[in-house]
Order: C-alpha cells, then structure tokens, then sequence
C-alpha cells in the first residue's frame, strides 16, 4: 500500500512541489543566519525537511500544521536531529560505547535516545556515525565506534536496530541514517573537511562493511560526506551513491547532503557554480540537500533544460516519500502532547545509561592493585575534570543538562560517604599557564592518602571541527602530575576525553589509569562505582592509545611488512602505550587452549573454535574475548590480524566458560578487491586469541 500511496500522490505533483520535496532548512536555532525570524510564517509549507533544535513538539507541531493543512497536497515535513548519544538522556560518546563491547546495551540505549526524541517532534536522527578512524587528532573520533571495520559493523546494526525498532511508525522509534558516506574518518592529518586518500581495496576492506551492514540492518537514510576520495567529493561520487548503495545494495531509503556539503562541491574545486554543484550532487545520488539552497534554487532549471531527467527527480522524491510512509507522518503528522517528565529520565533510561558508562570505562593500569580503594582514610580530588560537569557531556550532547550531571568529586563524596574524607582542590585549568593553584592542591594531597587526579580534555575539545595537532594533553595538566608526583603518594590518574590521548609522560607517574571517556547524564557516579569497588571494570579499547602523537596512524590491523624487525621509530618506541582491546579487571582470567573443530576444512564447511577462560582472580568479573584471524600468505598483503567476533561473558570467581567462534569461512577468512568482490583462497589461516594461536588449512 505504501508504493501505492507513494505513486498516487507524485502523480499529482508538480515540479515545484518536487523540488520542495528534496530540500531542509532548520527550525529553532536562534544562531543561524538561514533560520526564519518567524518560523511558522517564515518557512514554506512544501518544505521536504528541517533540523528541528527544540526540546518539545509545540513548534514543530505548529509547522507541521502548516504543512499538512497550507500546502496544496498535505505532505507532511520530516524533522531531523543529532541525537547522537541521546537525546536528554546523554549516555556516552559512541567511543566509549564501543568499549563497553556490549552492542545488546547500545541497542537499548539508542532505543532510549529514539523514543525521548520522537516524543519531542524528532522523526530522524544524523545517526549513527560509523567512520572508522585511526588518527586520534580528528574530533571526531569521538562520535564514531573506533578504528576497527568488524566493531563499527557490529554497533552500526545495534544502533539502528535501537533507533528504528521493528515499526518506524511506532511513537518510540525514528529514522536512522548511516553517516558519513564515505570515507570521512580518513581525513588527511586528522584535519577535518579535508581529502582523503582511500584505495578502492582499502575503500572496499575498511570503509564499506559497517555502511553495508547499516543498510542491510534496514537504516533508512543515508548522509553523503564532506571529504573526497581521491579527487571525488562524498556528496558527488557516483560509484558510491548510485552503483553501489542504490543498485547493489538496493536501498531504497534516501540520501541527505552533509550541511552544506553540495555547495561545498564548489570550494573543493568540481562545480564552478551552485548550479553545477547541485547538477553534481544530484545526478551522483544525493537525494536531499542539507542547508543549502542549492537544490530549491536550481533544481527545477535542471530539469526544465533537460539536464536532470523527470525520471531521476522522480525516483528521488518518492525515496523521500517512501521514508515519510513508513515513519507514519501522513497519518499521524503530529507528535502528541507530553511533559518532560514522561518524555525525559525515566528511571529504565538513566540505568542503561548508568549501565552503559560503567561498562565504558577501561582501566588500563593496575600497579600493585592500587584500584579499588580500600583502606584509605582521606582522598584528595584534584584536577580541572573533578568539579565538572560540562564536559562530561561529551560533544554533540543534543538536549543534555549538563547541570542535572554529577561531578567526579561530587560523586566521590557520595560514594565513599562514612567511609571515607573526600577533599577537593582545582590545582590547575585546563589549559593556560596558570600555577596559581598547585601550593592548595599539593597541600590538600600532602594530607591524603591517595590522589584521584582528574585530567582531560574540554567539551569542544572534540566533535566536529575540533581537530588537535596533539593528543597528548596541555602542559600545565601534566606539570600538574608531576608536581603532585613528587609528594610521594599513589596517583589514580582518571581521564575524561572524546579522543585516546598520549600518556608517556603521564604512564610512569600513575599508580592507576582509567579512561571514562565521556560519560552523558550519569557523570562521575560510573567511575566512583569503579574507584570504590563497587563495579568490576570490564571495558577494552576499540581505539589504540599511541605512545606518541608522532606514531599515528597506529591501529591494530596494519599490513604485513616486508621487514616486520626493522623499519622501526629511532627516538620512540614504535608499539603503542596501549593497545586496541586492552583493558585490565579487579579479577584475574586464565585463558586454556584454543581447540578447533577441524584442522582442515573444504570451503563451504562450517568451523567452530573454542577457549575455556577461568576467573582465577578473587571476584566476579566479565571479560570479553576478542577472536582475531591472520591470513600469512595471499594474494595481496592481508592485515597482521583482523578481528571478526567477539563475546562478553559473566564469571563467577573461580568459574570457567568456554567462549566460542563459530567461523564462517566466506565471511571471516576472505578478503576483498577494488570492487568489493569477496575471494576465499585455500591455505593456511591462523585464529588468534591474546598470545594463543591455532592454524587451520582450507583445502579444495
Ligand atoms: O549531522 C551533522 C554532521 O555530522 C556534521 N555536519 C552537520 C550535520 C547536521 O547537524
């Protein structure tokens, strides 16, 4: 019925209404020059989208009305938003979600995000981003699942499956869309709207598996990236957009322009004009276009001279119907009526939350089992991070209160109440030169038994157009540690940053190390729960902490080497500081053998692979289990290894689980060429989990 509705209803369209179909303009943000004085008034009644920034339906509402009840044909407007990592609820950036390997968790936090959203007037969220990245200067780092293809494919599919549920007309759901198409994450020098240099096999490898599981999993938008790939803009690459996400991946969802990305064709050096650009842009497969005007300007000039077909413009204004249908908008335009209360912080939303910054949180060092904090008396909280409660937000908050946050010191005081004094000094900004404070907070330290030292980076120190030459944290924050060093007590360094950071300086001086990343609404209640015992930490790195800055890009699945021994840094080490999937328990785990179903296989065969693991430690703890694979010799050179499960299990103390890889040979053990052509060659393989190894051998 709805290819029917659809049919019906552009029949009775005409050019103009067309052309409104494929644009959005916003609604509610006060700063933007392209916003109307008076929205309602102001913004046509055929407009195809807005990016609404308000935090109820009433405006949106009062628009839509116009829509439905002033346009000739009653098409509803899509409203869109960056709901990012919630919506009111924060949880934390997708970083540390992906951290947490716990994709069933991100599932129900997304579906959180959808549904304080939609009853909020959100039908469609710019998310989830899914650019693998492996240069940490890039802010936006932050926002993506890690440097790893397998992981982003895995949180790509939980979070559209939260976001969209099973109905997309359900009041609890709203659209997704798979951003940044394509490439984004591989920005030169992690600066952002730049180029980037992609090989279609490293395009194919890398960049592709999580937008075509997104698609698969059913996200019903796309959006079309800034950057080019060897010359040819996201927003105006054709083989991406028409040949391969339309044709072969048959979605038949649309694809909106990045904010301004079609006009950018201009300044990137393809279009002259705004016209050539929209001609570009429109003729690659970018059915929408984000603030930009260049469609509603030029598009029906396009088709009248015959350069865009009715044929094209047809097929793209029905894909954005189609989208309209399956939200429910034509029958149900208007979003009810709700308080805050029935919208925001339900009590199920702020435990996954909670739930979901615990397990984000990697600790990764342990000396001499500083952590947890037992048997202290007075702790000293100092540093620029422990009274915040912004920048636990993390960027691209949407609707956050960073005001309803608790801070780290805060927290603290709670959690250690009647156990122990937990004393706060600032010590020093987060930048600047300021020393003013370090006498206070050396003395406060000089009187404690531990110091939680509380550094990283600001808000907008990550997110879009936040790129860093460094990431190794200010002068002042480390001078800091090492003045507080010299007094002789255990430092618990905890680090809050939407990036990993470079810590060699930092390493030597820190008893512990935790990364909360960012952690949304429940602030610093998660790692108090860590410092204090009462929560286990389970969380690994989906992204490696360079040793320096000067290593990157460094990622745990480079290419074979033609001189694995040599080729190394003079002045450095050249292995990180810590590695992708590092990540340290209160427990301990043993790890028995591997044990293979078969050692050869004929393709086609199925092949399990087995490890007992064993709480050895002396509590409860969960671990996941990362299974990598390694093709020594094929056709080209294959990554050192790649990872293609994982699995998070519960152990008791003392008890052991066996986890198990059910390997798919087609899947798992091919590669793929230029064109995305998977080839399965017979050889050697090896399946590697941590330092245990076991070969099999495909045999034809
Ligand atoms: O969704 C974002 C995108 O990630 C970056 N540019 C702006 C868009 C809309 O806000």
């Amino acid at each position: 019925p709805i290819e029917k509705r659809i049919e019906d209803l552009l029949a009775r369209m005409t050019l103009e209404e067309k052309v409104m179909q494929l644009n959005q303009y916003t609604l509610g943000r006060n700063d933007n020059a392209n916003n109307m004085a008076d929205p309602v008034n102001d913004i046509p009644a055929q407009v195809g989208s807005l990016i609404y920034f308000g935090s109820n339906a009433d405006l949106r509402n009062r628009v839509q009305k116009k829509a439905m009840e002033q346009s000739r044909l009653g098409i509803p407007i899509i409203f869109g938003y960056d709901v990012i990592h919630g919506f009111r609820t924060i949880y934390p950036i997708s970083l540390g979600q992906a951290c947490s390997w716990n994709p069933a968790l991100v599932e129900k936090a997304c579906g959180v995000a959808a549904q304080e959203a939609r009853m909020s007037g959100i039908d469609w969220t710019f998310s989830p981003m899914i650019d693998v990245a492996r240069d940490g200067r890039w802010g936006r780092v932050a926002e993506g699942y890690g440097e790893d293809t397998y992981t982003n494919a895995i949180f790509t599919v939980a979070s559209v499956k939260g976001y969209q549920g099973t109905n997309l007309a359900s009041d609890k759901n709203v659209a997704a869309c798979l951003k940044h198409y394509i490439g984004y994450g591989a920005s030169e020098a992690g600066r952002d709207y730049v180029y980037s240099e992609i090989s279609n096999q490293t395009l194919w490898d890398t960049y592709m598996p999580p937008y075509e599981a997104g698609v698969k999993a059913g996200a019903v938008t796309l959006m079309s990236s800034f950057n080019d790939i060897s010359g040819t803009p996201g927003s105006a690459n054709h083989y991406t957009l028409t040949e391969v996400l339309k044709k072969r991946w048959k979605h038949d969802g649309f694809v909106v322009s990045d904010w301004g990305s079609i006009e950018q064709l201009r300044p990137q050096g393809v279009a002259a004009n705004k016209k050539e650009a929209a001609l570009k842009a429109f003729t690659a497969g970018v059915e929408m276009d984000m603030m930009n005007r260049s469609y509603d300007n030029h598009l029906g000039d396009l088709v009248k001279e015959g350069k865009v077909s009715e044929t094209l413009l047809n097929d793209a204004v029905r894909r954005v119907l189609r989208v309209k249908f399956k939200l429910g908008l034509f029958d149900r335009p208007y979003t009810p009526t709700t308080t805050e209360k029935q919208r925001f912080y339900r009590p199920e939303s702020l435990k996954i939350a909670e739930q979901l910054a615990e397990e984000s949180i990697v600790l990764l060092k342990n000396k001499d089992k500083a952590l947890p904090l037992n048997n202290v008396s007075k702790i000293a909280v100092i540093g620029p991070m422990a009274k915040s409660q912004w920048n636990l937000l993390g960027s691209w908050a949407a609707q956050g209160k960073s005001d309803d946050i608790i801070s780290i010191s805060d927290a603290l005081q709670a959690e250690f109440k009647g156990k122990a004094e937990v004393s706060y000094a600032l010590g020093a900004d987060f930048d600047g030169q300021d020393r003013k404070g370090f006498e206070e907070a050396k003395a406060l330290a000089a009187k404690s038994d531990v110091i939680v030292l509380c550094l990283g980076e600001k808000k907008n120190w990550s997110g879009e157009n936040a790129s860093r030459s460094t990431i190794a944290l200010p002068q002042i924050q480390e001078e800091l540690a090492i003045e507080l060093k010299k007094l002789g007590k255990p430092i618990i360094l905890v680090l809050s940053s939407g990036r990993p950071l470079e810590l060699n300086r930092l390493e030597p001086i820190s008893d512990a190390i935790l990364t909360m990343w960012q952690p949304g609404t429940p602030g610093g209640k998660p790692l108090s729960g860590v410092l204090s015992g009462r929560v286990n930490p389970s969380g690994k790195l989906a992204m490696t902490f360079p040793f320096s800055t000067g290593q990157i890009p460094i990622y745990y699945n480079y290419r074979q080497s033609a001189r694995p021994h040599q080729g190394k840094y003079q002045d450095i080490q050249s292995t990180p500081l810590y590695e992708f999937a590092h990540g340290l328990s209160y427990t301990t785990f043993e790890y028995g053998d591997l044990k293979v179903s078969a050692i050869q296989i004929k393709r086609g065969e199925k092949l399990t692979v087995e490890i007992p693991v064993k709480n050895t430690g002396d509590r409860d703890g969960v671990e996941t289990v990362h299974w990598f694979i390694q093709d020594p010799v094929s056709s080209i050179s294959r990554p050192i290894k790649e990872l293609k499960y994982f699995e998070k299990q519960l152990l008791k103390k003392g008890e052991t689980k066996t986890y198990k890889f059910e390997v798919d040979l087609q899947r798992d053990l091919s590669f793929v060429d230029g064109d995305g052509k998977r080839f399965l060659e017979a050889g050697d393989y090896n399946i590697i989990v941590k330092n245990k190894k076991i070969k099999i051998e495909i045999v034809d």
